[in-house]
This record gives C-alpha cells, sequence and structure tokens, in this order.
C-alpha cells in the first residue's frame, strides 16, 4: 500500500477555548493556564499502593515512602481514594467520620506529612468526598437509628415508612447498584419491625438527605476542613446521586438498557432522558446542580486554584458537560471514554464529542482508561464478551481475554489517550501493564457486589490487588511482611517496577510518553484530524506531533518523519496492528 501525506481535514477540535474572544464570555475568561486544565493525575487507591506498617492493607506512610515514584513517572497530581474513619464495608466509600482517618491508612498527623511531602515534589493532592452516602456506623446513622420515627435525627437520612399491611413491603422499587433492593428496614428498640432507609449501595451506606439543610452546612464544613489542611480538589463520589425525585416514586429501566449494555455498576448510565426513557429519579436530578455550586463558592474563597471533579455517570457527554459549567465542577470523569470499544470510528467521535461539550462551557475535556472500579484496561480492551462494567472477571466469566494481545492494546490506547488535549487520569498499577487479577480464590473476594449477588457478579476486586514493587521482596515490596487484603498473582516479579526501571518496558514507555506530552504542550493543544488513513486509524496532529493509532487489523504505511515514541517496534515505516505512534512527520 502507498500513502501520500494525509490531506488535514478541515475540522480542528479544541478542549482550550478560543482566546480573548469576547463574544463567549464566561468561556473565555476563564484563564487557560490553570493546572488542571492538562494535568495528568494518578489515581491513588490507598489499600493497595504501598503498606509501611505490614499488616496487608496499604497506608498513608507508605504512600509517602514511595511517592518519589511518581515524579519520576512524570505524573502532576495525585487523587486519593477514601483513608476516612470506616468499617470498610466498601473499602473505604462507607465513611463514618469525614474528618479523620481510618487507623488502618493512619493518623491526620500521616496524611499531612503525605501532603507536604507531595507538595514538595510538585503533585498536586486531591481528595476523595463521599457525599451520597455515610457510612451506617456514622454518628448521625447511629442517632437516627436510635431516634423516634419522624424525629430530626431521621430526617438526615431517607427513613419511609413500607407500603402493604404492616409496612412490609418497601417504599418503592428501587434496586441496589451493588445487587438486591435499596431499601432495608430497621428494628424498633421493643424488637418490632420499623421503617425502611434508603441505600443506591451497600446497606452499610445510608443514602443523605440532600433536601436537609443540615446535610449541606455539614459537607461544606468537611470541605472547609481539607482545604484548610493544604488539599487542591476533591474527587466528588456519586456526583448525580445526591438528589432524587420528591414522593421518591417507583422507576423500571427501559428493556432496551443504555449503551453500556445495561450496566449496573457504578450506575448505570441512562440513555437521554425523553418521554419514554425518563431519567432514573435518582441520577442526574437537576437538584444535584445547586449543591455543586454551593461549593464552588466555597473553593472559590481559597487561594490557589483548587478544584472539583465530578463521578457522575451520566450520558449523554453534553449533559455530563452541565456539571462543569462555570460556576460548578472543574472536571468530570469521561466514562464515556472509558467504556468506548477498541474502534476507530467509535474513538474519532468519542474524542469529537468530548472536545465539543466540554469545550462548549469552557471546561477542559478529561480521558480516563482504568479505575478501582472498572476491569484493567489491559484486559478489557481484549475481552470477547460484554462484561457491564463493575460485574468483573472470574475463571468462569465469558469472552476471557488474551493477555498478550490485552497489554498490546492498552498500550497503544493509552498513547492515544495520553496525546489528547486536557486532563488524563491514570489508575496506579497501569503504568506496569497490569491485568485484572481474574482468579482470586471466592473466599478471598471482598467486593458488596459478590455477596449482593449471591456470587453471580465478581465485582471489582480484580484491579485492586496489591501492586508490585520489587520482584524479589516479601509481596513485591507492597510491604516487608508479605501480607497482602487480596492475593497477588505468582507471576507478577516481571512486572514489578524495579524489574522495569530501565528496561524495554511498559513503565518506560509510560515515562517517555508523559516526558513528551509535556515537552510538546500536548495537554494545552488541539485536535486536528488527518484524513486519508482508512477507517481503522485514529489519525491528528496536535500541535507539531502527529498521532497515528492503527486500531485495526492490518499495517498502515507511515508517513516519512521522526518516531518519538511508539507502543509497538514499527519497522520499515510501517505501523502493526493495535500499535500507536506519535511522529514528528517531515514538512
Ligand atoms: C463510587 C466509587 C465506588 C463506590 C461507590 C459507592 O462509584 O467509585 O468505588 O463503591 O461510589 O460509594
Amino acid at each position: 500500500m502507498t500513502l501520500s501525506l494525509p490531506p488535514e481535514s478541515e475540522h480542528t477540535a479544541t478542549g482550550t477555548p478560543p482566546e480573548n474572544d469576547p463574544g463567549l464570555d464566561p468561556v473565555a475568561t476563564r484563564p487557560a493556564d490553570e493546572w488542571w486544565r492538562s494535568a495528568v493525575i494518578y489515581q491513588i487507591y490507598p489499600r493497595s499502593f504501598a503498606d509501611a506498617d505490614g499488616d496487608g492493607v496499604g497506608d498513608l506512610a507508605g504512600i509517602t515512602d514511595r511517592l518519589e515514584a511518581l515524579p519520576e513517572l512524570g505524573v502532576d497530581a495525585i487523587w486519593l481514594s477514601p483513608f476516612y474513619v470506616s468499617p470498610q464495608r466498601d473499602a473505604g466509600y462507607d465513611v463514618a467520620d469525614y474528618r479523620d482517618v481510618d487507623p488502618v491508612f493512619g493518623t491526620l498527623d500521616d496524611f499531612d506529612r503525605m501532603a507536604a511531602r507531595a507538595h514538595e515534589l510538585g503533585l498536586k493532592v486531591i481528595v476523595d468526598l463521599v457525599p451520597n452516602h455515610t457510612s451506617s456506623d456514622h454518628v448521625w446513622f447511629q442517632a437516627a437509628l436510635a431516634a423516634p420515627e419522624g424525629g430530626p435525627e431521621r430526617g438526615r437520612y431517607i427513613f419511609r415508612d413500607g407500603k402493604g399491611p404492616g409496612g412490609d413491603e418497601p417504599p418503592n422499587n428501587w434496586e441496589s447498584v451493588f445487587g438486591g433492593r435499596a431499601w432495608t428496614r430497621v428494628t424498633r428498640p421493643d424488637g418490632t419491625p420499623g421503617q425502611w432507609y434508603l441505600h443506591l449501595f451497600d446497606a452499610s451506606q445510608p443514602d443523605l438527605d440532600w433536601d436537609n439543610p443540615e446535610v449541606h452546612e455539614e459537607f461544606l464544613d468537611v470541605l472547609r476542613f481539607w482545604l484548610d489542611r493544604g488539599v487542591d480538589g476533591f474527587r466528588v463520589d456519586v456526583a448525580h446521586g445526591l438528589a432524587k425525585v420528591e414522593g421518591l416514586p417507583d422507576y423500571t429501566k427501559p428493556a432496551t438498557g443504555g449503551s453500556m449494555g445495561g450496566a449496573s455498576f457504578p450506575l448505570e448510565p441512562e440513555l437521554e432522558a425523553d418521554t419514554q426513557h425518563p431519567s432514573p429519579p435518582y441520577w442526574a436530578q437537576e437538584g444535584v446542580h445547586d449543591i455543586f455550586r454551593e461549593w464552588r463558592r466555597v473553593l472559590d474563597e481559597y487561594e490557589g486554584d483548587r478544584i472539583l471533579v465530578a463521578e457522575a455517570w451520566v450520558e449523554p457527554l453534553r449533559k455530563l458537560a452541565d456539571w462543569v459549567r462555570p460556576d460548578e465542577m472543574h472536571q468530570a470523569f469521561n466514562f464515556s471514554y472509558l467504556m468506548t470499544p477498541w474502534s476507530a470510528p467509535a474513538l474519532r467521535t468519542v474524542i469529537d464529542e468530548s472536545l465539543d461539550a466540554f469545550g462548549s462551557v469552557g471546561a477542559p475535556s478529561t480521558w480516563v482508561l482504568s479505575n478501582h472500579d472498572v476491569v484493567r484496561h489491559a484486559s478489557r480492551l481484549a475481552l470477547t464478551a460484554e462484561n457491564p462494567q463493575g460485574a468483573g472477571l472470574g475463571p468462569d466469566s465469558p469472552g476471557q481475554p488474551d493477555p498478550v494481545l490485552g497489554l498490546r492494546r492498552a498500550r497503544a490506547a493509552t498513547l492515544l489517550m495520553l496525546s489528547l488535549p486536557g486532563s488524563a487520569y491514570i489508575y496506579q498499577g497501569e503504568e506496569l501493564g497490569l491485568p485484572e487479577v481474574i482468579d482470586i480464590p471466592g473466599d478471598a473476594r471482598q467486593d458488596p457486589t459478590w455477596f449482593r449477588t449471591d456470587f453471580e457478579k465478581y465485582g471489582r476486586d480484580g484491579c485492586r490487588v496489591p501492586i508490585p514493587w520489587e520482584g524479589d521482596a516479601p509481596a513485591y515490596g507492597f510491604n516487608g511482611t508479605g501480607q497482602s487484603w487480596l492475593p497477588q498473582p505468582a507471576d507478577w516479579a516481571p512486572l514489578a517496577r524495579d524489574a522495569q526501571l530501565g528496561a524495554d518496558s511498559t513503565l518506560e514507555l509510560y515515562r517517555r510518553t508523559l516526558e513528551l506530552r509535556r515537552a510538546h504542550g500536548l495537554g494545552t493543544g488541539s485536535v486536528e484530524w488527518l484524513d486519508g488513513y482508512g477507517t481503522d486509524v485514529v489519525a491528528y496532529r496536535n500541535g507539531d506531533v502527529t498521532i497515528i493509532a492503527n486500531v485495526g487489523e492490518t499495517p498502515v504505511e507511515l508517513p516519512v518523519g521522526e518516531v518519538l515514541v511508539a507502543s509497538e517496534p514499527t519497522a520499515e515505516a510501517a505501523l502493526p496492528a493495535d500499535t500507536t505512534v506519535w511522529l514528528r512527520v517531515r514538512e
């Protein structure tokens, strides 16, 4: 096949608003140099990053000890999943005290030391905030249980009388994201059955009532608590779930499901709401926006660019863009991108839609391929059967991924993601090419999904296994004792960080790519589509870099130029299947 240099298409998409265009207020008035507009943010899952005290669960002191690895990797910020006081029924997303650290992770002093070290290393620090629900161990919920029905203590949560004779039926038909019904009935002090409370997640995670001003006050105070401690931002858990439709009406999912295959976790992304498919009465209600506007005003009182990042499973992207309007949050995770199959037309479409949607409100797009809730992309991209998000993988799951193909696609997908303008998220361990761990024994699994579905859905443990640092150390250097809250695979030594440093490895590929992203200013650039490479290829220019991803099965001829980085060797100017290259094309 011969190929001349493809003509540049007319279409340029950008995540950055045009400069000095007074016609686009307020979009154009937002400064384009704020750190978060182009930052690469590394997600630390504290349970599984590094364990200083050797009890098998990672901790803050462990993070501090290992932090230097992150500027060496080339990231700008860290986001930590919850480390607050919690009975850990949902791995810390069940918070019992928002202003203190769980002993399993350390102390507030450990947090301060970790944050100071991060700042010293030039890393911004984002913490997780869980406002949709508390833990059932939270003092508020304990008070609610002890209080009489209808009392103010109950009014912070969503308690209702049951339906039917004796109130034996739940107040409505809502289902928990983790499986089973979303209501649990409490027992009165005299032993008789009482009211029901709502929990969109586990029964140990009662939903707060955001119609209650006390709930607002509490979270404004929690925001200030962490802002005063110097955090640079918050990742906001379930940021589309806080407001529920008045009267809590029944809801039945449309049989067609969403574009994401009827996933039940984290939140089934919905078809655009219309009369036939109304939004579920618990997701993406208008009321959430007032809450985040209130929060934004608090953040704006503080020095520095402090940010709010929405975890909102909302489709389509132009609706998600409402979360990042100029007076709301700064970023929203782009789950539409994460869920896009390995297909060039689908990737081109989602990139365009992302830049258009976020750009229209003056926000940067974000890009993400993995996190602690989804099958790691080194496995997901080679699945041959549908695997709804959060369902996870076990030895008998259909469509088992080929690990070699999975890693190859993951490397190509990562090079594509890191070339895009906006802010990118990396989940700990993906820089090592870690696959999903599939063969975790049933009795070692911990995700509530596994239990609430009667062991039908494996859940998210497979992406949460403690990461390997040293190939020949106990627990691969996760700690010094060899303990690990989830078992680590026996064959991870070659994936350990020390084995990959300086070698021809996925870790070095990430380092080189991140260095080039920074050097060429790709995070603040734009996408200028290039035609002429065929349907199975995603090709564009961002500044002086040409990015070509061959998502198809046949090699593609490359233009003459200098290869800056490639996800696989590119022999004889041909780009093999499942490979991405960054080039400086000779003009
Ligand atoms: C979010 C978190 C997930 C958690 C859920 C309930 O989706 O990412 O891990 O289980 O919220 O808090």
